[in-house]
Order: structure tokens, then sequence, then C-alpha cells
């Protein structure tokens, strides 16, 4: 048998992309796409089902943008429902914890959590979350005595405005035109505080249009799944709660295993899966044979994997998204590129190799809305990034996406780091960057869509020096150009 596959293992540093006669502006291009029928994206962009990228608040500020979140599986089957259900009932503009302050908070401090949290006005709630009044910039304009408590000059509860839950937007923004106030609290029947809408929020909320929704419009979002035993307990809660998009999330998806879990799921229930990971040619066969309606392309490309070099196992991520595109060319069923995505222009690639979508998990871990821990070194801001097979993460129960059955932890092999990565504030403004890169690209090119990008680009194979030359060099750079995402 002859060892060696006679094709060259590249991936994104290793090309360009040609640029191409063009009549299309940037700011005119279409960055939509579409995983299924049921799973329209206005940009190609998902945050990874790792504990540190995607829980809830990841997955609503990607889904408010236009993307889609996967909630990772590192926690219980009913905890990782209770993701789904946050990021479904989330109505933008609907602050569910908002601040509050005590009856007996004297005035003082008040002025410090406004000035801090640049916010007016609070929900006074009780010892047990009751809502007993509102404090507004309103009640305190003309107060001078900082020592005074809330409740002395608070609206009591008696003369509020208010609403129950459940309420969407529109609702509320009735109630809040009719009785002319700016704040309306949202309690339950037992007068617990459950949420609370701002006029500046429902502004906001006109700030979001391009936000992906499923057919009632709600926010899309999607949950990870192990195999067998793990996908039995988690899918039909997941899909209780209305999850959109099932992601059978193993490090090798070319296996009996990951094929049998997805065949099940397919039989079972009306839900869209998508299955992985693959590298290869004949496992996106496989995939399609078992029923899978996307894939899931990477094997080690990730900042944080371990696979390489610890297995010896992997393909270049643009040579893997190429050969399970030429694989599926001419079926229904649309590639996710995973790992490796370190500046935008790595996103223009993996879409011009074949990719419909990209999964992020660095760069998003990076943001507020990640979950990993934020921590200062040296005066600057660093959050936690850890990979799902490093020995922390496995140790809290990914073991299984790496197929380890050990139940001792120090017999784990990891196939991950732990790491830590830039702080780079809100997701929204790291997006922005990051679609901005892949317009320009199209623009580059003269593609006014994704497939147009798909169809019409050329690779250039290129030196280690013209890599050298593609990034900046022979300056001190002081100031960070905005999208140019140099650790
Ligand atoms: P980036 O490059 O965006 O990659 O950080 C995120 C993707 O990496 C995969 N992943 C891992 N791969 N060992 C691996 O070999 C790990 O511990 C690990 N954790 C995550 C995963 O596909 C993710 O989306």
């Amino acid at each position: 048998m002859e060892k060696f596959v006679n094709f060259e293992g590249l991936t994104f540093d290793d090309i360009l992309i040609l640029p191409q006669y063009s009549e299309i502006s940037p700011s005119k291009v279409d960055v939509k796409t579409s995983l299924h029928e049921k799973i329209n994206l206005n940009i190609p962009l998902l945050s990874a089902a790792m504990d540190t990228v995607t829980e809830s608040e990841m997955a609503i500020a990607l889904a408010c943008q236009g993307g889609i979140g996967i909630i990772h599986k590192n926690m219980s089957p009913e905890e990782q429902a209770k993701e789904v259900y946050k990021v479904k009932r989330f109505e933008s503009g609907i602050i569910n914890n908002p601040i509050v302050v005590h009856p007996e908070t004297r005035l003082k401090e008040v002025f410090l959590i406004m000035k801090e949290n640049n916010i007016n006005g609070f929900p006074v709630v009780d010892k047990d979350m009751k809502l007993v009044g509102m404090l507004t910039n309103r009640d305190i304009r003309y107060i001078e005595d900082e020592n005074l408590e809330v409740y002395k000059i608070m609206t009591p509860f008696e003369k509020l405005i208010y609403a129950y839950e459940p309420i969407n937007l529109e609702e509320a923004k009735n109630i809040m035109n009719k009785s002319k106030i700016e704040k309306l609290p949202i309690i339950n029947k037992d007068r617990e505080l459950k949420g609370l809408v701002t006029y500046k929020d429902i502004l906001k909320e006109i700030n979001y249009p391009n936000a992906s929704r499923d057919s009632k419009n709600r926010l899309l979002v999607g949950a990870a799944v192990g195999v067998e035993e793990d996908a039995k307990r988690r899918v039909p809660l997941l899909l209780d709660n209305e999850c959109d998009l099932i992601v059978v999330d193993t490090a090798h998806g070319h296996t009996k295993n990951v094929g049998n879990t997805i065949k099940w799921i397919k039989k079972n229930f009306e839900c869209v899966v998508v299955g992985g990971n693959i590298a290869t040619y004949e496992a996106a066969l496989f995939l399609k044979d078992c029923g899978a309606d996307v894939v899931k392309v990477g094997i080690g490309p990730g900042s944080i994997c371990t696979t390489r070099v610890v297995a010896g196992i992997g393909v270049p991520q643009l040579t893997a998204i190429l050969e399970v595109s030429k694989a599926l060319k001419g079926s229904n069923i649309k590639i996710i590129a995973d790992g490796g995505i370190r500046y935008s222009g790595d996103i223009v690639k993996a879409i011009a190799a074949g990719a419909h979508a990209v999964m992020l998990g660095n760069l998003f871990a990076q943001t507020e809305e990640a979950p990993g821990e934020l921590i200062h070194i040296g005066g600057k801001r660093y959050k936690i990034y850890r990979g799902m097979g490093s020995i922390d993460a496995m140790i809290k129960g990914s073991k299984d996406r790496y197929f380890q059955d050990s139940v001792e932890n120090e017999k784990l092999v990891p196939e991950g780091i732990v790491g830590s990565v830039p702080y780079r504030g809100k997701a929204e403004d790291l997006i922005f960057q990051l679609i901005g890169g892949l317009k320009s690209g199209m623009g580059y090119i003269g593609a006014k869509n994704l497939e147009e990008l798909r169809e019409k680009s050329k690779f250039i194979k290129i030196t280690n020096s013209a890599l050298k030359e593609s990034h900046p060099h022979d300056v001190d750079i002081r100031k960070e150009a905005p999208n140019y995402f140099l650790n």
C-alpha cells in the first residue's frame, strides 16, 4: 500500500487568495449563509462548544449579531438545557438580572453604583427579591442628604407601574408608551423581581436587525452532545427547550459511535444535526451516508490543540476543508470549518476553500461574554482559555470527546492545553472587525456573496518569506491596527 497520499497538506498561512477584477464594494456584499433551511445565519460565524467560550451569554451576543453559539457539554444535561432555554427566552431589551438596591441602602452607595455601572435607576427589592419600589433619577435629583435610605425617597410598590412575566418586548413597549415611564419592572405572581425593561434598551433592540432568529422570532442556538448514552440523555432535553442545532461533538467523527449516534438522532427526532470532527474525503462521505445535515472540519488546527503532537494525527486545515468540500460537491450538506482561525483573512480563506461557516474558539474566548475567568497579569487583562481535551476540562467531564474512559484522572492523556488570551471587550466589536475583513476580502475578489467567494476564488501558494512580508514588518507597532489580531 502506498504510504503517502499524493497531495500536499496546506493551511491558512501557506496560501493567499489572488485579487481579481471587481465591481463590488465591500459595503454592498452579502455575508448571509444557510446551514439548513431552518438555520439561516446573517454572518457565517459559530462560537465553539467549549467551557471557556460558549454558554448562554456568548450565544445571545453572537445570535444578536447574526451568528450562532454552540453551548458546550461540560455540564449536566439539565444545566445545558437551561442555558439553551435562556437563549430561546431572551428578549433583547429585557434585562434578566438587573442591578438592584435595597430599602435600607444609603444614597451615597446608590450614587456609587450608578457611576460604576452607568445606570440611572433601580428596582428596590427586599431580602427575598420581592419588589418593594423603584428608585429613579427623578426621585433623587434634588436630594442633598447622601445618608438618606432608599425607602424614604423611592416610589413605593403601591404607586408603581409593573408587568407580570412572561412578557415580550412589544407588550412592554406598549405599557411604557401608555404610562410614559422609562423603566418597567417585571415580576412573577409572588411579586419577585424577574426582569427590567428600560426605554434605552428598547432603542438598542432596534440596533439588532441582523439577529439570527427561528420561525417564532427567537434567537438561534445550538448545543453539543456526545455519542450514544450521552446523546440519548441530552438530545430530548435540548429539543424540549427548542434547541435549533444538535452538534455531535467529538475529536474523531469518522467512527462507528458517531455514525450510529447521528443515525439514532435523525431516526428519532426532527432536528438539524452537525457531525464531526473530520478532515478527510472518506470521512465526509461516511457522515453523509449516516445522515448528517452539516459536517464540522478540523482535526488538530485549534490554538489549544495538541492532538497532532500527542497522537501524530491531523490534516492541515485548508487542505482538510478542500478535501471535504470536494467529497460533498453537489450534495446539500454544509461545511463548518472549526479551529485555527486567528485573523479575519483566515475566515475568507476557509470559506474560499469550501466552508459555509467558521467556528471560533480562541477569538471568542477573548471577549467579555465568554465564561472563561478574567485575570490580571502585569496590569493587563486576560481571559482563561482551555482545550476541551486539557486535563482540567476532562476532569470536569469532557473525557468522552476524546474517547477516554479512565475513571482515574491521573491516567488521562491530554490532547489540549490551558492558556490565557488577551481580553478584548465586547464580542460585538470583535465580530464587527471580523466581518469587516471578510467583506473586504470579497471586494478584492469581486464576490457579491459567499457562494461567489467559494466559486470564484483562486489560491496562490506562498513561501515563508512571503508570509513574513504579509504581516507588518520593519516597524515598531505602537498601536495595533484594529483588525490585526496579533497576540
Ligand atoms: P481555535 O483555534 O479557534 O479552535 O482555538 C477551537 C477548536 O479546537 C477544538 N478543540 C480541541 N482540539 N484538543 C484538540 O485537539 C482540545 O483540547 C480541544 N479543545 C477544543 C474544537 O474543535 C474547537 O472548536
